[in-house]
């Protein structure tokens, strides 16, 4: 027998490397055997699963409904999350997903791909993919009772969660590198209340101090280790299937910094293949920037078998990290998708970003290393010229908008290690898409003759 409701209380906690099964997590979500990350699955799945069709027009029907968990793109999908008990009590939304699926023309001509979509996950609350999973474990952190919440972040993470935070009434302390975010993201923090630490360290170092303070506060983590985490990014992926009318794409391509949101999104796909509610699986790949890519070394040089730390520096500030946590899991779904993982250069980042800017888009420099990488993957035969492919845009072109106008004045390397070592076809490309502001006289002829220079230029 098929149903729908008998799905959401089936979650259970499993070690992803002893597969120990723990009724609860501890305060620090590692296995308390082995010390390796914890993963939710869903055994009732295996003998009694929900009905594909039934769902899809629940999650359509949910649609219309005026009820704040119907309208988010996270609770729409409930049914494969786990259950979080007195559910509307304890539940914070701020009516995250629900996000855009934009065509990119331009940037598929560049990429040499026919069909190219952008999933725009900076179209969150707090203009960044980071919503969808923290309204799940923000819940759950108000769920257990907690007044502080805590997270090391570059960022985007520290953002979201001072912004749930404080829609549910609870405390948040931000540990972020020193000078190393972007600004965007550090101003949201600080006007959603968090009490936020500058540490002179860098991402890494954050978490190394977070995670020895959760083993001697009652601080509720809310970094990507945290499982109640990748079950909300998972809806992405979901939404994502919705929007194609459940016809996966060819290739999914993401961002890998901690590595948390690839292994969501490959998460959902295995699962939605599991459950019936898609035929097979898009490949899923993940791209680092090559300063900072602990997880393509891992792939590339030792065959997934071990993770070499590394101290990251990329202007790509959101994934400057040197120890993902969640590399085991990403490996799992890149391997079960058969998807692949690149590195690109700081240089194809910003030429990558300007194109998606082109577009009428725009997203934060992580996020266009995708567009980079899809190139690099397309060159290396990876992607075929007729296959669909969808980016996942993860930030917001606002959260820095330091990086685009050192890009547009041509000054984007001016005093960082990567000044003098670009490569010339992409200098050539970036040069093409730089639009400095003209400074004029306040005189009508001033602005005729520019809009002239323009048009005999375009
Ligand atoms: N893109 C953006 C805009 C990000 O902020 C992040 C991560 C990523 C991509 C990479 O995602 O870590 O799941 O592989 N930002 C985290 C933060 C680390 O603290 O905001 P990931």
């Amino acid at each position: 027998m098929s149903t729908v409701q008998n799905t959401e209380t089936a979650a259970q906690l499993r070690c992803i490397a002893c597969a120990a099964t723990p009724d609860s997590a501890g305060q620090d979500f590692r296995c308390a055997a082995c010390g390796d990350l914890l993963e939710f699955f869903f055994p009732g799945w295996a003998s009694e699963s929900p009905d594909p069709a039934a769902l899809k027009s629940l999650w359509l029907g949910r649609r219309a409904s005026r009820d704040a968990l119907d309208q988010s793109g996270v609770w729409r999908f409930r049914e494969l999350l786990p259950h979080i008990p007195n559910l509307e009590e304890h539940a914070i939304t701020l009516r995250e997903g629900n996000t855009p699926l934009y065509r990119l023309p331009r940037c598929a001509r560049t990429a040499g791909v026919e069909n190219l979509l952008a999933k725009h996950q900076g179209m969150n609350p707090t203009a960044s993919f980071k919503d969808t999973g923290m309204t799940f474990a923000a819940s759950s952190a108000h769920q257990g009772g907690f007044s502080w919440v805590a997270c090391a972040s570059t960022g985007n993470t520290s953002a979201s969660m001072a912004a749930y935070a404080a829609r549910g009434n609870m405390h948040s302390l931000v540990l972020i590198p020193e000078g190393k975010i972007a600004w965007g993201k550090l101003s949201q923090s600080l006007d959603y209340g968090a009490l936020t630490c500058q540490l002179r360290t860098d991402f890494d170092g954050c978490v190394r101090i977070l995670n020895d303070l959760v083993r001697q506060k009652p601080v509720y983590l809310l970094n990507s280790v945290n499982p109640y985490r990748i079950e909300g990014q998972k809806t992405a992926a979901i939404e994502l299937m919705e929007q194609l009318a459940w016809e996966p794409p060819d290739h999914i391509v993401v961002p890998g910094g901690n590595l948390g949101n690839s292994s969501a999104i490959g998460k959902a796909l295995v699962e939605m293949l599991a459950l019936k509610l898609i035929s097979r699986l898009p490949k899923l790949s993940i791209i680092q920037a090559h300063g900072a890519n602990p997880f393509y070394r891992s792939v590339r040089e030792f065959g997934g078998k071990k993770l070499e730390p590394m101290t990251a520096d990329t202007l790509a500030s959101a994934i400057r990290i040197g120890n993902p946590a969640s590399w085991k899991k990403a490996l799992h779904v890149l391997r079960a998708t058969g998807g692949e993982v690149e590195e690109v250069s700081e240089i194809e980042i910003a030429v990558a970003k300007a194109e998606i800017g082109a577009d009428g888009i725009g997203c934060e420099p992580a996020s266009a290393v995708t567009l980079a990488g899809l190139k690099k993957l397309r060159r290396s035969g990876f992607v075929k010229p007729g296959e669909s492919v969808v980016l996942v845009l993860t930030g917001h072109v606002l959260k820095d908008p330091d990086f685009t106008i050192k890009f547009h004045s041509g000054d984007l390397f001016a005093g960082t290690p990567h000044a003098g070592m670009p490569n010339v076809a992409e200098t050539a490309q970036s040069k093409y898409l730089q639009r400095a502001p003209l400074v004029l006289d306040a005189d009508l002829e001033a602005v005729i003759a520019a809009l002239d220079a323009a048009e005999r230029n375009s």
